[in-house]
């Protein structure tokens, strides 16, 4: 039976969507089914996601960067498995809400207690067993380049791993920032990323990561 793959993602002006959809291609191209969701700034996207996580062999996540970190969006929605619950409840513990969700959140919902936060939390040890993940953003990187996708991948590494999905890649590429001349900028210009040549890297990317679990039980 064809493995399946769910590509998650949230993107602004097109350019994560781009490599979004050369990743799905190339999985079905190798024989994968694919699905693919877009997160959008709806209160429905993030509290009732319209996929199961765990029915899928491998998940990509992915994202553009804004303030050097990845859209809430992406975040939020793998808050929302990670926790089972609104990602308002743990946002509130850093002074932080979601604005587009609208609904008051309950004071002390059961069981987002001390003693259930202490009880949900275990050591997780990932392995050739476990479902595999990929992360990917596009970003501008105009002060230091490849390094302004650092934190985004990582949060979003740490994210999906909660869940279960050892990241067996991180991939990025410049995007265009809006529709900025970059002339001074560590890429130069970059108002035509990702280009085909970034989706090539892409395509090779995921290729390289099926050979990779190619011997891996389903
Ligand atoms: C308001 C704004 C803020 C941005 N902030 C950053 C940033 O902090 N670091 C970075 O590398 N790129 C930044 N970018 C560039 C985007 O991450 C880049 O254009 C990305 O490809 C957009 O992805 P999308 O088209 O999928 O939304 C920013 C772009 C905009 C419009």
């Amino acid at each position: 039976m064809a493995r399946n793959c769910l590509i998650v993602y949230s993107s602004y002006t097109g350019n994560t969507e781009k490599v979004a959809e050369r990743f799905g291609a190339t999985f079905e191209k190798n024989g994968w089914v694919c699905d693919s969701v877009k997160i959008r700034k709806r209160a429905d996207d993030i509290l009732n996601p319209k996929f199961e996580i765990n029915a899928y062999d491998f998940v990509c996540v992915g994202s553009g960067i804004r303030s050097h970190l990845p859209y809430n969006e992406t975040l939020n929605v793998l808050r929302r498995l990670r926790l089972g619950t609104d990602p308002r409840y743990a946002l509130r513990m850093r002074d932080e809400t979601i604005p587009y969700i609208t609904d008051p959140l309950p004071e002390s919902p059961p069981p987002w207690n001390d003693a259930s936060l202490i009880e949900r939390h275990k050591r997780i040890v990932l392995g050739p067993d476990s479902p595999s993940a990929v992360v990917f953003v596009t970003y501008s990187g105009y002060e230091f380049g490849p390094k302004e996708a650092e934190p985004s991948l990582q949060l979003l590494e740490l994210e999906i791993e909660h869940l279960g999905f050892e990241c067996i890649g991180r991939f990025c590429c410049p995007g265009k920032f809006l529709n900025d001349p970059t002339p001074r900028t560590y890429h130069g210009d970059i108002r035509d990323r990702p280009n085909e040549t970034d989706l090539l890297e892409a395509e090779r990317f995921i290729e390289e990561r099926l050979r990779e679990i190619a011997g891996r039980p389903a």
